[in-house]
């Protein structure tokens, strides 16, 4: 089934439940954060698509209060969000759909830094593709995008590491009470295309970024790219 961000309620509990309490989630954006704000230019634009409900920026704006940005998502109860939170002259909105990224127009600005944080595990691998080349011809040169996201793993046949490494090193808050095997089945009628880390790093490369994982536990990661 998949995600469903224009139920009001299903936003809701996300925005107030999930995104903030994932231990793992937190640890991504902790570094996600630390490098835009020992980074960041004032004056320079940040994009982000699949902005959701702007938690990613205002946890940025408390290390970088000035910092401006220019969020993308498809819904518009996630962007009403984002709206109640950051201010219009920090964060522009646009409303669009990522699977169809060549239609995008974004406003004319010095794009320094671009990141997608759990948002690019809902597109097809095509639309990713379409999406990194959007980002690396929109970013100015010596640019850099970071990518948060649930990535595709081999849990079939990796099981054995995978069932101990959830075992014995996952924070207790982000299995609850599930086992591996209940998590990877909870994750297959997710109706969702997440891709492999290799591929997506692969496909970085090849337009010209610079590119590596940063951190990685189990499924979800994060991956620095460098104009
Ligand atoms: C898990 S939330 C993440 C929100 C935000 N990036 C964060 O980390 O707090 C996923 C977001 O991706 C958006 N999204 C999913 N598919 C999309 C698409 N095809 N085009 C644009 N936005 C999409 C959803 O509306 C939702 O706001």
């Amino acid at each position: 089934m998949k995600d469903n961000w224009d139920d009001q309620q299903f936003a809701t509990d996300w925005d107030e439940t999930s995104a903030v309490k994932n231990p793992n989630r937190l640890a991504l954006l902790e570094l996600l954060t630390a490098i835009v704000s020992d980074n960041y230019v004032e004056g320079k634009y940040i994009l982000d698509l699949g902005c959701g409900s702007g938690l990613v920026e205002q946890q940025i704006l408390e290390k970088l209060p000035n910092a401006k940005f220019v969020g993308v998502d498809a819904s518009d109860i996630m962007l009403a969000k984002s709206k109640e939170r950051i201010s219009e002259d920090q964060l522009i909105t646009i409303k669009h759909n990522l699977e169809q990224i060549d239609t995008l127009s974004i406003p004319p600005a010095e794009y320094q830094i671009a990141f997608t944080s759990f948002a690019l595990h809902e597109i097809s691998s095509e639309s990713k593709r379409k999406v990194f080349k959007f980002i690396y011809d929109n970013l100015s040169p010596n640019g850099f995008y970071i990518l948060v996201d649930r990535f595709k793993i081999d849990a079939q046949n990796l099981n054995i590491g995978y069932s101990s490494q959830w075992k014995h090193t996952l924070h207790p808050e982000w299995k609850g009470n599930l086992s591996f095997a209940d998590y990877t089945s909870k994750m297959s009628v997710k109706d969702d295309s997440p891709d492999t880390l290799e591929d997506q790093l692969a496909w970085l490369r090849q337009l010209g970024f610079k590119a590596d994982c940063l951190q990685l536990q189990l499924d979800r990661a994060l991956i620095f790219a460098i104009k």
